[in-house]
């Protein structure tokens, strides 16, 4: 058994412990022999606990299109106030947000830890469409395409890039049905012993998939991370992959913990702010979800002295088996509330109340769309489960 701390600026410390139940604050003793006096996060069983600080920065970059100068500044202001982890992928602006990062991180490589995607890609016509894109002025198709030829070709590809020698953390971006898990886990454990990527993990995969995939990597370094969305307004995992998760000693990676912006309060007063990031900012959604805001979520900042977007990531964080919250930000405000996130402690009752109040807003997750594309949409969805269900059965 080994007991989790987080230390004050964040960095998760791993000690080998005997049998024992976890929980509460106070983990004073760490495998590096120093002391801290950070929240105990979780129980970690065994496998590939991966130190990662509490908050990593997300480089897609939803705001500040094709500003290179402004993004590395914001890259540069983020290291220093350490937040010293960051994700990217190739699909973030189709290679060009890797690019640069490689030239922002030019000296200052040593100081982050790179975590980028393999498994989607566009140049070819192999793998399940996901969306179709304007690249370089020509219509592409992006596909989920996770065979072993092709992680390793977005690895060879972001290495080269990012300008650095090895990734520390390689996430296979969505799941591929087409491709039998253990072959894209087999090729990236491959490119670990090549000293390649540090660590693996997943994101975006159905529990049976996550399951593979831990079976795959175990006894072998293990999985560390499954990237997943995870918010007040969008809590899914918590039916299935956040307990296998937690229970497998993998870590949560929660993205879009603010839901881009709206649950930072960017649509209170001004919900143009906010409308064109769907579906939470649409008009029909954002009026109860600005209601909850003001009714409990603002208050509830103010007594503890923090902002809104503080308080969804600290309520996101608070879950057991959440190991780190990947968040954006466009201006170095925003960067600063995000290096403040690690210091804030959520009693389990105020993350109780916060959380069954957004839980019982009844909100659209398709606003706007005609109903017949919504029943479209819901038999392709289905008709990708059952795909998913049998394809274990078909190899
Ligand atoms: N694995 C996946 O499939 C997947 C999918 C989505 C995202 N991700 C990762 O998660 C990261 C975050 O994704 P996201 O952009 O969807 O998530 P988010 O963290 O929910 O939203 C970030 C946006 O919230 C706004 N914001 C941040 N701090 C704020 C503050 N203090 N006050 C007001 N507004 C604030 C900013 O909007 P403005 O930019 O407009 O200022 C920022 O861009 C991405 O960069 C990516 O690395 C992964």
């Amino acid at each position: 058994m080994q007991r989790v701390c987080r230390s004050a600026a964040g960095v998760l410390r791993v000690r080998r412990m005997g049998r024992g139940v976890i929980g509460g604050r106070g983990c004073l003793a760490t495998s590096d022999g120093s002391r801290y006096n950070g929240r105990v996060t979780a129980s970690i069983p065994s496998g590939a606990m991966l130190r990662l600080p509490p908050i990593v920065l997300g480089a897609m970059w939803r705001s500040l299109p094709g500003a290179e100068g402004a993004r590395a500044r914001l890259v540069h202001e983020a290291i220093d106030l350490g937040l010293t982890a960051i994700d990217t992928a190739p699909l973030y602006e189709f290679g060009r947000i890797e690019e640069e990062l490689g030239r922002a991180l030019r000296g200052r490589r040593d100081r982050v830890m790179l975590l980028t995607k393999v498994g989607l890609r566009w140049d070819g016509d192999h793998g399940e469409p996901l969306f179709a894109a304007e690249i370089e002025g020509r219509r592409r198709v992006v596909r989920r395409d996770s065979r072993p030829v092709a992680v390793r070709k977005d690895v060879e590809a972001s290495l080269r890039r990012l300008q650095t020698d090895v990734i520390d953390l390689i996430q296979v971006h969505h799941y591929d049905d087409r491709t039998p898990v253990s072959d894209t886990i087999g090729e990236l454990l491959r490119l670990r012993e090549e000293g390649k990527v540090r660590s693996l993990g997943v994101s975006n995969y159905p529990a049976a998939a996550l399951r593979e995939a831990i079976v795959a990597a175990q006894g072998r370094g293990g999985l560390a991370t499954t990237q997943e969305h995870y918010s007040l307004l969008e809590r899914r995992i918590e039916s299935e992959v956040l307990g296998l998760a937690r229970a497998k000693g993998v870590g949560v990676l929660a993205f879009s913990a603010l839901e881009a912006g709206v649950l930072a309060g960017r649509g209170l007063a001004d919900a143009r702010a906010v409308e064109d990031r769907a579906p939470m900012g649409h008009p029909k959604n954002l009026r109860r979800i600005n209601e909850a805001l003001r009714g409990t979520a603002l208050p509830m900042a103010a007594e503890k002295g923090v902002g809104l977007p503080e308080l969804a990531l600290a309520w996101v964080l608070a879950a057991d088996g959440v190991q780190a919250a990947i968040a954006g930000a466009s201006s170095s405000e925003q960067l600063e509330a995000l290096a403040r996130v690690p210091e804030i402690r959520l009693a389990s009752e105020e993350r109780a109340r916060l959380g069954d109040v957004f839980a019982r807003l009844e909100l659209d997750p398709h606003p706007g769309v005609p109903w017949r594309m919504r029943a479209e949409a819901f038999f392709r969805r289905r008709v990708a489960g059952l795909r998913r269900r049998l394809a274990p059965r078909r190899r």
